[in-house]
């Protein structure tokens, strides 16, 4: 691989053991996948933060690169925790809340943002062709889908020396000539979010190659966000080119390439599949942002709800990113109808304290997680729907 002079000093610890460390890691990985050089990043966003995921190994690890005082060169965001950071919500438990904190603590004294979000990308919007080293799944979707950024779906000690380095390789879908679409799918009209999400597990997990999709025009932000974030747990994508949304230029379709549709009984046929039917259990936990919920996403919840109340046997867990710590009263409706905030976490990065009978989510991220990893019964419904059901005046 070529270095600069630069980065050849960096390897050779001319800047201190951390950045040599850094840089090694990087190119190693970078030979491997056969990158020529290494690029300078403009944001990184680390990814397996949670206790709950990464337990003493992770934990070890990170004190470990603590010893060496090592600081990150570049704008750098971090993914949700395995605690409630408002530490109000009963739902979220605060078993390794001890633990976490440690995390935390050195993940900031590094120079990490106290984010603890998975969309980072709303605390610092991508440009176009910008290239970044993000981990998260769901936001290195976002990033190359929605923004037309350019990043790879990093794992959590890569996206750390990549904020240490500042750099990352040149390889993947950094390269223009690996954002090619090799299949083009038709969407069939969709009403909501529910519906996105559950094309997107559809999507995930029928094609394994970037797939572009078209009659995405005039999908929600929402419908984008809830797609893409299915896509990604399904299959490993990271790119997937909404045909209208995603800026042109920012990925090409190969010629020839096979065309095909989607219809939505075909999607109703899936749906059966992967979701039980909507229904009230005896104990029931709805689930409501995953990936995290936006303000105005809560501002929308926050009208459903007003005048409302859950009905018995509901908990109702909503998750928003760690920098809405204070919202300024737009939890207020929620609160009254007995909705719990959780502010930078998510039940899949951390451990619940209630066992339910049924999850309803409008999430096909949570869906595919809190089924298959955690073996809950779980409905995948829009949020209207999940209210209607769940609340009365
Ligand atoms: Fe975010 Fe947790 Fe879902 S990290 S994307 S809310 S699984």
């Amino acid at each position: 691989m070529h270095l600069t002079r630069v980065e050849e000093r960096m390897l050779n610890g001319e800047f201190g053991e951390a950045l040599s460390v850094a840089t090694k890691i990087l190119v190693k990985v970078g030979e491997a996948l056969g990158a020529s050089k290494l690029i300078e990043v403009s944001h990184v966003h680390i990814s397996g933060v949670s206790y709950s995921n990464i337990g003493e190994p992770g934990l070890e690890y990170l004190e470990k690169l603590a010893l060496t005082k090592p600081r990150f060169s570049v704008y750098t965001t971090v993914n949700p925790s395995c605690v409630d950071l408002s530490l109000s919500s009963r739902i979220i438990s605060l078993e390794n809340w001890e633990k976490q904190a440690i995390i935390n603590g050195i993940l900031e004294s590094m120079g990490s943002r106290a984010s603890y979000t998975c969309m980072p990308y709303l605390l610092r919007r991508p440009f176009m062709f910008e290239h970044l080293a993000w981990g998260e799944s769901s936001a290195v979707a976002m990033a190359n889908s929605f923004y037309g950024a350019l990043t790879n779906r990093e794992g959590g000690p890569l996206t750390i020396a990549a904020a240490i380095a500042g750099r990352t390789y040149m390889a993947g879908l950094h390269l223009m000539s690996e954002r090619s679409a090799k299949h083009v799918v038709k969407a069939p009209p969709l009403n909501n979010e529910a519906e996105a999400s559950l094309l997107g597990l559809y999507i995930g997990e029928e094609y394994s190659e970037i797939t572009q999709i078209t009659g995405a025009l005039g999908w929600s932000y929402s419908m984008v966000k809830e797609f893409l974030a299915a896509s990604a747990a399904s299959g490993s994508h990271a790119l997937v080119p909404l045909d209208g949304v995603t800026p042109r230029g920012t990925y090409a379709v190969e010629e020839g390439v096979e065309r095909s549709g989607i219809d939505k009984r075909e999607l109703e046929y899936y749906y059966d599949k992967v979701s039980k039917a909507l229904e009230l259990g005896e104990e029931t936990l709805v689930y409501v942002g995953c990936p995290h919920l936006s303000l105005s996403e809560l501002r929308q919840l926050s009208t459903m709800l007003d005048g409302r109340r859950l009905k018995r046997g509901v908990h109702f867990l909503v998750t928003v990113p760690g920098t809405y710590r204070a919202l300024g009263g737009l939890d207020l409706f929620l609160k009254k109808a007995g909705v719990e905030i959780a502010v930078g976490t998510c039940p899949i990065v951390s451990r619940i304290t209630v066992k339910p009978d049924v999850v309803l989510t409008n999430s096909g991220k949570a869906l595919f997680y809190l089924s298959k990893l955690h073996k809950f019964n779980v409905s995948l419904a829009s949020l209207v729907d999940i209210v209607k059901l769940v609340s009365e005046k």
